[in-house]
Formats: structure tokens, C-alpha cells, sequence
């Protein structure tokens, strides 16, 4: 598994990283058992994997934290976050969440603690009130590096991550890009390459990039939304050029975001132990051709609604 420096932090990241949450929770979600997400996730740490992305909203950090043990945990970089959308996020409160998973992952400091799901209403006020605990916290030796992570359904063009990487307080962002809606390149990833941000990505396969019969209905509202140019597209063989360099749409959508500059990690959610062995082998992929890269940059460079989770 090929590794890269996640920016600033200096950690030698995969990367490929596990993401606990998404649609389907390691298999929490989707009818797995805990030991079957347990048996996923030390698979993918078999196979280089040593970034997980969880929440403490997710219900995944204790099956992380199981396994964890008897594995050496400086291998392992743990990516939590705290919830927060509710006006009761207080200093007091972040400091409750930040033990709660640092016992739930069974360990003494979490290696990114992510500000999660941050929408640019609450942005302000969340670095005026609860920054200074997350400095504290980190002063402690509870967290290592601090992050940020938006809220793509509902920040499309990623204003927050803009402001969060303006104020360059973060070390890491987490943000949603993949080849329909590739807005955060201009937004988020060349800031973040200026200021040697570590970045996660996040939503590169979600529900429209998973086979090939789900992009097509994905391609039609983008067509009538006027985002995308019909001289452009056949709608029935709209990725075919792309698809012959690739072994599914999934690995040409994880290649994709995996190739894209200013991206260190992306991260794959499955509950399903045969899509992580493909989804591994797309991460050991050589570069996408560069004709391929620059025309789905250029069929989709309009588009900015969608995130690919769903057709509203
Ligand atoms: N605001 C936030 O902070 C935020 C929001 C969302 C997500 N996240 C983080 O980002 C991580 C990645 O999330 P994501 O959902 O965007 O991940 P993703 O990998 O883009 O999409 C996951 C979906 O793709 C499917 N999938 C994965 N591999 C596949 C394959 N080879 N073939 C077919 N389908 C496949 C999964 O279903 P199967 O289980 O059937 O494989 C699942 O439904 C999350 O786990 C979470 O850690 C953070």
C-alpha cells in the first residue's frame, strides 16, 4: 500500500484509509456482525491500511477499539470526531466526548480529533468557544493534531472548509469530492496544498459511483439541471472511454479522488469483505491515464449540486 506525508502532521499515512461511517458503518449498518466488522478491519490493517476514520456518533469506535488490541497502536493513525450540531456543544461537553472515545478506542490519545460535520453558520462561534479546549486538550497530550470536517449535503461549495482554511488553525480537513462534483479543488485543495494541510476525502463512491446503472439517473437530472453539456455525454455509455482503464466504477472513482493533487488520503467505507479486497487492489492501481483524468474533469466541470448521495 503506497503511503504519502499527511501534510503538516508529518504522519506517513496509507493512502487508502477505512471509513467507519457512511452508509454502511463497517458493516453496522448493512446486518454484519461485530466480529465480522472487527475481521474487516484488522484485514484492512493486514493489507497496509493504518488510517480509520470514525465519529463519535457512528457506533463504530469500540468495534475499532476491539481491533485494536494486542496489535501494536503506534501503527495505527485513529481519525475520531465530535458531533456538532447541537447548541449544546460546550467546552464541557467536548471534553466528555474526547474521553468517551478515547475509552471506547482504548487508548491514551487520538492521533486527528475532528471537529465533525461543521456547517458555516455554527463555524465562528465554534472556534471562538470550543477551539481553545481542542488547544487544551492537544496541550494535555489527549489529541495529537486537530481537524475539521464539513458537512457536504448541505455545503456543497465547501464555505466552511474556504473559512476553516483562511483562519489555518486546522492540520487536517476532511471533505467530499469525487469525479461528479469536483468543486472542492479549487475550494479546498489548492489552499490546502499552499498551506501543507492534511486532507481526507470523503463521498468518493457513495451511492451514484457504486456500479454502473446507478450513475445513469445521476447524469440525467444533472443534464436537465443544465451542469452538464449533452454534446459531452452519451447518457447510456456516459463513462465508457473512462471504464476500459478501470476494473469498475468503483475503482475508477477511488482512483480518481486517489490521483487528484492535494489529496493524501481517501477513504473507503464497506461493510462487505469482498468490495474491501477490490477496493484494495484499486489503491495498488497504477495512475489513471491522463486523457482519462482530463476528460472527466472536463464532462463534469459545471457541476456543482450534487454530492452523489442522492438526486435532490
Ligand atoms: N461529515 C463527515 O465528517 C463525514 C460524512 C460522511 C462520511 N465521512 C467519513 O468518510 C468515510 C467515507 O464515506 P463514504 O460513504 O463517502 O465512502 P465511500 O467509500 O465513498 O462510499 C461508501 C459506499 O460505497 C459502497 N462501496 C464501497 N466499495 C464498493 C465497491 N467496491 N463496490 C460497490 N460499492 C462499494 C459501500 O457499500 P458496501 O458496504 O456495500 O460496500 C457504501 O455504500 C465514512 O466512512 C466516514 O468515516 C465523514
Amino acid at each position: 500500500m503506497q503511503t504519502v506525508t499527511l501534510g503538516r502532521t508529518g504522519l506517513q499515512v496509507s493512502r487508502m484509509g477505512v471509513g467507519a461511517g457512511g452508509p454502511s458503518q463497517i458493516g453496522v449498518k448493512t446486518g454484519r456482525s461485530e466480529q465480522e466488522s472487527v475481521n474487516l478491519l484488522r484485514r484492512a490493517f493486514d493489507a497496509g491500511v493504518n488510517l480509520v476514520d470514525t465519529s463519535e456518533g457512528y457506533g463504530t469506535e469500540q468495534i475499532i477499539g476491539r481491533a485494536l488490541e494486542g496489535r501494536d497502536r503506534d501503527q495505527i493513525i485513529l481519525s475520531t470526531k465530535k458531533s456538532t450540531r447541537h447548541k449544546d456543544v460546550t467546552p464541557e461537553s467536548v471534553m466528555e466526548s474526547l474521553d468517551a472515545s478515547l475509552r471506547r478506542l482504548q487508548t491514551d490519545a487520538i492521533d486527528i480529533y475532528n471537529l465533525h460535520g461543521v456547517v458555516p453558520q455554527d463555524y465562528r462561534r465554534l472556534v471562538e468557544e470550543i477551539y481553545p479546549t481542542l488547544e487544551a486538550a492537544r496541550q494535555a497530550g489527549k489529541i495529537r493534531f486537530l481537524g475539521i470536517t464539513e458537512m457536504f449535503g448541505e455545503d456543497r461549495q465547501h464555505a466552511m472548509l474556504s473559512e476553516a482554511l483562511a483562519d489555518d488553525l486546522w492540520d487536517v480537513v476532511m471533505v467530499g469530492f469525487n469525479l461528479l462534483n469536483q468543486t472542492a479543488r479549487a475550494a479546498v485543495l489548492a489552499p490546502a496544498i499552499r498551506q501543507n494541510v492534511g486532507v481526507q476525502v470523503m463521498f468518493a463512491v457513495r451511492k451514484a459511483l457504486g456500479s454502473e446503472e446507478a450513475i445513469v439517473p445521476f447524469v440525467q437530472s444533472l443534464l436537465e439541471r443544465g451542469e452538464m453539456d449533452t454534446e459531452d455525454v452519451d447518457v447510456g455509455r456516459i463513462l465508457d472511454f473512462a471504464l476500459s482503464s478501470a476494473a469498475s466504477l468503483p475503482d475508477l472513482a477511488y482512483r480518481f479522488c486517489r490521483d487528484e493533487a492535494g489529496v493524501h488520503v481517501v477513504l473507503s467505507g464497506t461493510g462487505n469483505a469482498e468490495h474491501l479486497e477490490r477496493n484494495l487492489e484499486s489503491f495498488e492501481r497504477e495512475p489513471l491515464p491522463k486523457e482519462t483524468t482530463q476528460k472527466l474533469r472536463h464532462i463534469f466541470r459545471s457541476v456543482v449540486s450534487t454530492t452523489g448521495q442522492s438526486l435532490d
